[in-house]
């Protein structure tokens, strides 16, 4: 079989399995633990759920970018990247990955548990809706790109 159908095929798997669980989390996780818990437990409770899914995460996400590249290069693709108008597509894959990555392996670790943790102790309701608000934005603009390179890559555009 052709390297660059199976390297489509881990890059389409690996997007489905991150991008779902992203929705997952944004439209059915949230708003359950909105239901369940007072606003105080809400932060901590989100985070020992949502724990288990970035960790699965980190892995999808490193597959779709190993597999997006390995792709690019088998379909000698790199100079789309020096032509945005035609293939402002390329751009907005790599763009939204590099968001996610920086947000699972470098922000969330580093940064932003801690941040969220010292924020919610002042202002529970107010973080958990700047949580919801961030998912949101990032599982829209994920079903932009997602529905945008499908149809880019067959011909319609
Ligand atoms: C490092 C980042 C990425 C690289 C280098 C990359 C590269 C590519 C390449 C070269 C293609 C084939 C385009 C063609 O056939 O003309 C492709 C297809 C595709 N990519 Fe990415 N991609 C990346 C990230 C993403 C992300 C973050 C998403 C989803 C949000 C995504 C979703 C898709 C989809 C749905 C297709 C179409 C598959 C098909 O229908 O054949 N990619 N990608």
């Amino acid at each position: 079989m052709d390297t660059a159908v199976v390297a489509r095929a881990i890059h389409v798997a690996a997007v489905v399995h991150w991008i779902g669980g992203v929705w997952f989390v944004t439209f059915v996780i949230l708003p359950a633990v909105a239901r369940i818990a007072e606003p105080e437990r809400r932060i901590a409770l989100f985070e020992a759920i949502e724990g288990r899914f970035a960790f699965q995460a980190r892995i999808s996400t490193l597959a779709a970018g190993a597999a997006g590249f390995w792709l690019t290069w088998k379909l000698d693709a790199f100079d789309r990247f020096l032509a945005p108008r035609d293939f402002w597509f390329m751009h907005a894959m790599v763009g939204l990955w590099a968001v996610f990555t920086l947000v699972l392996f470098v922000l969330e670790p580093l940064v932003l548990h801690r941040w969220f943790e010292a924020r919610a102790a002042r202002d529970p309701d107010g973080t958990f809706r700047l949580v919801l608000a961030l998912h949101r934005i990032l599982s829209a603009v994920a079903l932009v790109v997602v529905a945008a390179s499908v149809a880019a890559a067959h011909g319609g555009w």
